[in-house]
Formats: C-alpha cells, structure tokens, sequence
C-alpha cells in the first residue's frame, strides 16, 4: 500500500456521500432438501425482491463505523458481528483497501422476520462501499464475496426473480416478461431465527409431522410466465412454513384472515415469521391490509409490489 495509490483511489472513488437502496425478499418456492455435512439445507427456491426497502449511506471516514434507525434500532448490534461491518471488511480485504467508511442503516425490513434483512443490509453494504472506494467491481464479483457472508446475499445484489440453489447462493435469473405482483406483508411481533427453523423442520420430517418436501419449481416458473396471479397462487409453496406454525400456531390465523379477505394466497415467507399474500390486483392488495390490521392479527400489513431491482445506488 502506497500512498500514491491512496491519492489515486481517492480519486476513483465517490466524494460525496452514497445512498443504496436494497429491497427485501420473500420465496415464491422454497423447497428445501436434506441437511448437508457442513450444516447447511440443499435449496431448491425462487427468489423474488419486493419494493419494501432498506436504505446504506456510506460516507469518507478515518474508521469502520455504523449507525442506524428505523426498524430494530436498539435491538440489533452495530459491532464487528453486524453483517454490515463484516460486508465492508470482507471488501475492504478483497480489494486491499483500508476499510475506512461512516456507514449509516435506514431500516424498514424489520429484523428475523423471514425477509432476508440483514442479508440486505450486507448487499447493500457491498454496493455502497465498492462506490465510495471506486473499486468497481461487477455484480458477479460482489456475489463472490457474498457468497460467505450469507446465502441469501448474492441474490439481493440482483433483486428480480431468481432460481437459487446450492445453499442459495447460486443465483441465475429467471426470465419472464416483467411482470408486477401485489403482495401484502403481514409484520409479526418478534422474529424466528432461520437456524431454528431449519432445525425444526428436520425435527418434524424425522417425526413424520411435515408434508412431503416440494419438488423443482417447474409449475411456479410457469405460472410466472403465464403472467396471472391467480394461476401463480396455485403455485406457491414453502417447506419452511410447517416450521414456523409449529414454532409460532398463532400464525394459522394470519394466513386465514388475509384469505378471508381476499388474498389469493397466503404463505410464510421464507422461515418467518412474517406471512405475504398475493392479491390479484393493487386496491385489493390496500384492502386485505387494512382488513389484516383491524384483526389485530399482525403488528403491521403494508402492501409490496414485485419484482423490483436489487442493491442499487440512488
Ligand atoms: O447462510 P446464512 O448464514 O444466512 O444461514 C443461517 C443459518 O440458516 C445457517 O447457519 C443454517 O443453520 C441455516 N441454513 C440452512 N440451510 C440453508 C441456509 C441456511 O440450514 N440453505
């Protein structure tokens, strides 16, 4: 490290502050296979980003540090264990950069919540710091180092729909005709950690209690390109959801009261505990969340369209 090379990446770099916003994710189908050896499920899952958005400024500074509002402020740790931290280091070490950053979090994905949060805040972290540091790295490079930060990382760099498989960090678009879905996010109190559920679905199957796992998403990547909601509600499956009912009954009578209220289907999103329901169209999608609040069923129903971009600078 010279300095001349540190007065020609200051010049590459941003100047000014960089704002990334990330969108949260849910699973369209979320199959997921046997345990494997090093702890991890085989996935075989649809991705899809949802306009419900986390905010990363980074600004120049003589150190790493964060700070944050909005959702979980004061419940999640702004230390070296913060995903975000750990993305600008792992960057910061790939690169061979200082890992100098102000890193400020805007949240609205609340956290635990089955919604990818915190691995949003990572790719967005990734994006943020690779812009102010001018180490331009491309999308396949971020996913790269995304990859070891969490599995759900690399597709939150892409946003869209995406087939994920592996542990899911292999990410490969799914191509269809942009196409925007209504959804309606029911926010539970309290979140569910994902190891946990994991751990209790393989409690339940070894138990005989879960249903037979899902097969390949065939059937949801055609009602995707078949472009009606209907058809795509017939489609949606999560092997997780079994899980997190068992872990949390009380979601049973969230799923029903948004079908009563005219989703076309309700599910958990990825291992909960928030659910998400398709609705056919956007006032329908304003109906079912006003109806799910005043059932006091939720800590909060607000309306998502999908699919949106992911970790971009704004
Ligand atoms: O990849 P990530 O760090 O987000 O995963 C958190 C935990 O969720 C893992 O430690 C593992 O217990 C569980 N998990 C899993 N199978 C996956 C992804 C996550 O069992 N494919």
């Amino acid at each position: 490290w010279r300095p001349d090379d540190d007065d020609e990446r200051a010049r590459r770099g941003a100047s000014g502050p960089v704002k990334v916003r990330v969108p949260a994710k849910i699973n369209l189908h979320l199959g997921v296979g046997p345990l494997r050896p090093d702890g991890y499920h085989e996935l075989n899952t649809i991705y899809h980003a949802i306009a419900l958005h986390d905010e990363l400024t980074a600004r120049r500074g003589d150190t790493l540090t964060l700070t944050m509002e909005g959702e979980g402020t004061g419940e999640l740790a702004l230390d070296e264990e913060n995903l975000v931290i750990r993305a600008a280091r792992a960057l910061a070490e790939h690169v061979g950069v200082p890992a100098h950053a102000r890193l400020h979090l805007r949240k609205q994905i609340p956290l635990a919540a089955g919604l990818a949060g915190g691995s949003a805040d990572a790719a967005a972290a990734l994006v943020a710091c690779d812009t102010l540091w001018g180490t331009n790295l491309s999308r396949d490079q971020l996913a790269l180092i995304a990859a070891d930060l969490g599995s759900d990382v690399p597709f939150l760099l892409y946003g869209g729909t995406a087939l994920g498989t592996g542990r899911g960090e292999a990410v490969s678009p799914v191509l269809a005709r942009p196409t925007t879905w209504h959804w309606v996010v029911a926010v539970a109190d309290g979140g569910i950690s994902t190891p946990v559920a994991f751990r209790e679905l393989d409690r339940l199957r070894a138990d005989g209690a879960a249903p037979p796992p899902l097969t390949a998403a065939e059937g949801l990547l055609a009602a995707l390109r078949q472009r009606d909601p209907a058809v795509l509600a017939e489609n949606l499956g999560n092997d997780l959801q079994v899980a997190a009912l068992s872990l949390r009954p009380a979601l049973a009578a969230t799923l029903k009261a948004g079908e009563a209220a005219g989703a076309l289907a309700g599910m958990v999103s990825g291992s909960g505990p928030t659910c998400v329901f398709l609705a056919a169209d956007g006032p329908s999608a304003n109906r079912i969340a006003a109806e799910l609040e005043a059932a006091g069923v939720c800590r909060a129903a607000r309306t998502a369209t999908g699919a949106v971009p992911g970790a971009r600078v704004i």
